[in-house]
């Protein structure tokens, strides 16, 4: 089974993720947590130019999509046929997102692109954590005054940690948006949380929302 998470900047998917993690182990469930991009040498390293150096957008999509297919190839793939459940944070819906609905490429083109990255892997389920950006983005940089965000890069006396939190508030909105639309478009495997609510709260609905799609699934341990 292979789960993603998805969601703005802040969206508490981090922490869901490891929380999700632990509770199918203990349920014995062999796990495997990965994260894009990255989740492999080569794609960490995409990582690093991706998120730090100038690019045009078409390079940025490009990189985001070569790390994406590293990564299905010799992480996610694998894992799916060793019958380990895989959390990962982030995968096409953030491009189609971030590159597309936030950077204004052609979605239908990143569409296809993305098919061709992900080399079959394929979600079975995404859990959407929405949350409008601004409180993401305020819940990530501490209580900066949110319209500081709306200038590109100026953001006074925080930790800024990459391009993408640079970008200004409208670009993020766009990127919600993004998720919303494309949540709509894939009913079948996406299913909403609302992000604003309580760490126990998203757990419980998070968690409701696993369990019922599990026992269709082989379990991995005793069973190879
Ligand atoms: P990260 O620090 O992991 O952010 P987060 O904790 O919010 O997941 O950085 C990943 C960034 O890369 C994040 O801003 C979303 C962005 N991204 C894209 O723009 N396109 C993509 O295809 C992916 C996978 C991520």
């Amino acid at each position: 089974m292979f789960i993603t998470f998805e969601g703005p900047e802040g969206s508490g998917k981090s922490t869901q993720i490891a929380l999700l993690a632990e509770t199918l182990e203990q349920a014995g469930w062999a796990v495997l947590t990965t994260r894009e991009p990255g989740g492999v040498a080569v794609a960490e390293r995409l990582r690093e130019i991706v998120l730090h150096d100038k690019l045009t957008s078409e390079a940025e999509a490009l990189i985001f999509l070569a790390a994406r297919a590293e990564h299905a190839h010799s992480r996610i793939l694998p894992a799916l046929a060793a019958g380990k459940i895989v959390l990962c944070d982030r995968f096409s819906d953030s491009t189609l997102a971030y590159q597309g609905y936030g950077l204004g490429l052609n979605l239908e083109l990143l569409r296809s692109l993305c098919t061709f990255a992900e080399s079959g892997a394929k979600p079975d389920l995404t859990l959407l954590m929405d949350l409008d950006p601004a409180i993401g983005l305020s819940r990530r940089f501490g209580a900066q005054p949110m319209l500081d965000l709306g200038l590109q890069g100026a953001v006074p006396g925080s930790q800024l940690a990459n391009r993408m939190e640079h970008r200004g508030i409208d670009f993020h909105q766009r990127v919600h948006k993004g998720f919303l639309a494309e949540a709509d478009l894939n009913r079948d495997r996406t299913c909403l949380i609302d992000a604003s609510q309580s760490i126990k709260h998203v757990r419980t609905r998070r968690w409701s929302e696993v369990k019922r799609r599990l026992p269709a699934r082989r379990k991995s341990g005793g069973s190879g």
